[in-house]
């Protein structure tokens, strides 16, 4: 039996190729530059191969005209990414195509970059490195490039799923209060003591520090505005490790450059790889290139999750575990 076509748009890990060309009819794709220019060559590629599944990635642009490009052959687009604001749920739904992500296995890493930039944000790590590396620091002085403490703020995390309770549970261990914004209340036992704000102007108001986690799209779209900023504390920090589309650029430029916000780290931005070119001469800004899930153990816990998905479906006929089309 001829195994199912399986087109890959990027490179993924060796562990995760090696799976799939064991697996599958695998269309590995050589380099980490994606193949295409747009959506049109990936439904090409896939009626080319009369593909049964496609593997993308987070920022493949799987918009409406590619699913209505797709051939007959495919059923399946699996996202290796959490996030599906790449994608058109409607429009795969509309041509029958289900689609899957892999959740849970990169809330801790992506924990791990915005408990990164909070620090680098307080302690004013990037202003240092860039120091050292400049040749320009002229050694230990009492007053230089004294940052703030998380010991004791107050951490507002925006979002309040998987990654903002994982980053909830790192800042226990820095004394830090847990102040949270959700769509709903959680349950006691994932609250583990952080208070909730079902109001915006109580959450912005009570916090020092805020970590956003929101998906993207146009509900969260330039959430964070002038408005918004403005209701935040004088000295605040602010930390974006969710999409950049739910951060209004040139209102955080301002703030930054106000000093109304004291500090900010983003690893997201609108329209990335650009990115607002205000944040480019500041110097209370760290700036991560979208590295939330870069590790090597959790990259393969992505392709193998993404796998599951494609082998439930393509291997077994069965649903996959990970459906959110
Ligand atoms: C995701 O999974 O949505 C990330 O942004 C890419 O790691």
């Amino acid at each position: 039996m001829p195994r199912p076509v399986l087109l890959l748009t990027r490179q993924l890990p060796p562990a995760i190729e090696a799976r799939s060309a064991r697996d599958y009819d695998a269309r590995l794709n050589g380099s980490d530059a994606p193949w295409f220019k747009d959506g049109a060559e990936i439904a090409r590629r896939a009626g080319e191969a009369q593909a049964e599944g496609i593997l993308c990635a987070a920022g493949d642009p799987m918009n409406a005209a590619t699913f209505a490009a797709l051939p007959a052959s495919v059923k399946v687009v699996a996202t290796f990414s959490v996030g599906t604001d790449h994608i058109d749920l409607g429009a795969a739904k509309a041509r029958g195509i289900l689609v899957t992500n892999t959740p849970d296995v990169l809330s801790f890493a992506t924990a791990e970059i915005a408990f990164a930039l909070m620090l680098m944000a307080a302690r004013r790590a990037g202003e240092g490195e860039r120091m050292v590396r400049a040749g320009t620091w002229t050694g230990w002085a009492p007053t230089q490039l004294m940052g703030v403490t998380l010991e004791g703020k107050k951490l507002g995390i925006a979002g309040f799923g998987r990654i903002g309770r994982e980053l909830a549970a790192m800042a226990r261990a820095f004394r830090m209060e847990i102040h949270y914004h959700n769509r709903n209340r959680v349950a006691p036992e994932l609250e583990q003591g952080a208070i909730f704000h079902a109001g915006e102007d109580s959450f912005l108001a009570a916090i020092d520090v805020m970590s956003m986690h929101m998906p993207g799209g146009e509900a969260t779209r330039k959430w964070l505005n002038a408005d918004r900023l403005a209701k935040l504390k004088s000295g605040s920090i602010v930390v974006n490790t969710g999409r950049g589309g739910s951060v209004d650029d040139a209102a955080l430029v301002e703030a930054l450059r106000s000093g109304h916000i004291r500090a900010a780290g983003l690893d997201v931005y609108d329209g990335e790889p650009k990115l607002h070119p205000g944040y480019l001469g500041l110097e209370n800004i760290a700036l991560l290139p979208h590295l939330g899930s870069a590790t090597e153990e959790t990259r393969d816990a992505m392709g193998n999750r993404a796998l599951d998905n494609l082998d439930a479906l393509l291997l077994r006929g069965e649903a996959p575990p990970h459906r959110v089309a």
